[in-house]
């Protein structure tokens, strides 16, 4: 038999002692997940009674407004303190300015309005700003001269953002990664009267393969075809650029900040958490629930389990909460230990 310690001796500290039993795991968790840290993603239909499947995010639907104030109060019940609304705008709205954005009878508005009657203060709720959902190119911006405008686009993004306070909107959350949005959103805000709106901001944004299934979800896929979102959204070679755009949007004005997409960029997490101390959150976005549940679709992964341990991976990063499109699922996992 070989000899465990050349010494003689058996280790004093035996690190696996405080893993053995349940109750001892639980005693010494570095960190918790909670439903009170999930915000979830609600896409939004055109229509009433209304539930359509999405080909790429199996178990996750676009659900009509008249829907919305129902499948809200589970989420309430749950104790999920946020919910963020995207809208599928009918390709017929679309335009190349994406003047729809700033329509206070666009379908972002009536769902804000739907679910703000319904649930008051119980929940809060975030809308994106960002001109893709709306624009015949699936740009998040003006395109003059084939270029994203920068500063022609604040234009559109505040109008956007007021219709969205209007509507009872509680968090605006400028996705569009324009320079100096943040500022700007937070003055017009603050013009119109809307202090208490709060903004997070996509800060650190990258330009990812992973917003596939999203795009399918909110039909700006097509319209974008080929081109990409590079001119705007960062380098995933970056991350130095990311804590420079954080500091940025801070100093702005925003109130919470992201990291998009979660898993590939659990460093960033980690080091924006570290910097400012901020409230920090990620979003675990679509392409990182398909893989998940692609997988487990084919008996190649535990759904639960990978769910539950690519949620605590953001909390251990230092994280504050994530956006998942697993947010229900989870609180239910939680609630049944
Ligand atoms: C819109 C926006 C995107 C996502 C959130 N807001 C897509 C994009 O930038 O193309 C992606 C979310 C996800 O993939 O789950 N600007």
């Amino acid at each position: 038999m070989p000899t465990p310690d050349p010494l003689g001796r058996f280790p004093a500290v035996r690190l696996r002692r405080s893993r053995r039993y349940a109750w001892s795991r639980a005693l010494v968790a570095e960190t918790r997940l909670s439903p009170a840290d999930l915000i979830w993603p609600v896409f939004v239909c055109e229509g009433s009674g209304r539930s359509e499947p999405i080909a790429s995010l199996p178990g996750v639907e676009r659900q009509s407004v008249d829907r919305l104030p129902h499948a809200v109060a589970e989420a309430i019940e749950l104790g999920i303190p946020a919910i963020a609304l995207f809208p599928a705008t009918p390709a017929e709205r679309k335009t190349p300015d994406a003047r729809e954005a700033w329509n206070p009878e666009n379908l972002m508005c009536c769902a804000l309005r739907a679910v703000k009657q319904a649930h008051g203060e119980a929940i809060g709720l975030v809308a994106d700003v960002a001109l893709d959902p709306y624009s015949s190119h699936g740009q998040d911006g003006l395109v003059i001269d084939g270029y994203v405008a920068n500063d022609e686009t604040l234009a559109a993004l505040a109008q956007q953002a007021l219709v969205q306070a209007e509507a009872g909107c509680d968090i605006i959350a400028p996705s569009d990664m324009m320079d100096g949005r943040i500022g700007h959103l937070r003055a017009a805000l603050d013009g119109a009267g809307f202090e208490r709106v709060a903004l997070m901001a996509y800060a650190a944004k990258y330009a990812s393969a992973y917003y596939g299934p999203f795009r399918d979800a909110v039909g700006s896929a097509g319209a974008l075809g080929k081109a990409d979102k590079k001119t705007y959204q960062m380098d995933p070679a970056n991350g130095d650029e990311a804590l420079r755009e954080v500091a940025l949007d801070l100093a702005e004005g925003a109130d919470m900040v992201m990291v998009k997409p979660g898993q590939p960029y659990l460093d960033i997490v980690s080091r924006v958490k570290r910097e400012f101390g901020a409230p920090t959150f990620a979003y675990q976005v679509s392409g990182e629930y398909a893989q998940i549940a692609a997988a487990a679709e084919r008996g190649w992964l535990d759904r639960e389990g990978a769910m539950l341990e690519s949620l605590i991976a953001f909390k251990r990063a230092g994280a504050d909460g994530v956006l998942t499109y697993f947010a229900l699922e989870a609180a239910r996992a939680l609630q049944a230990g």
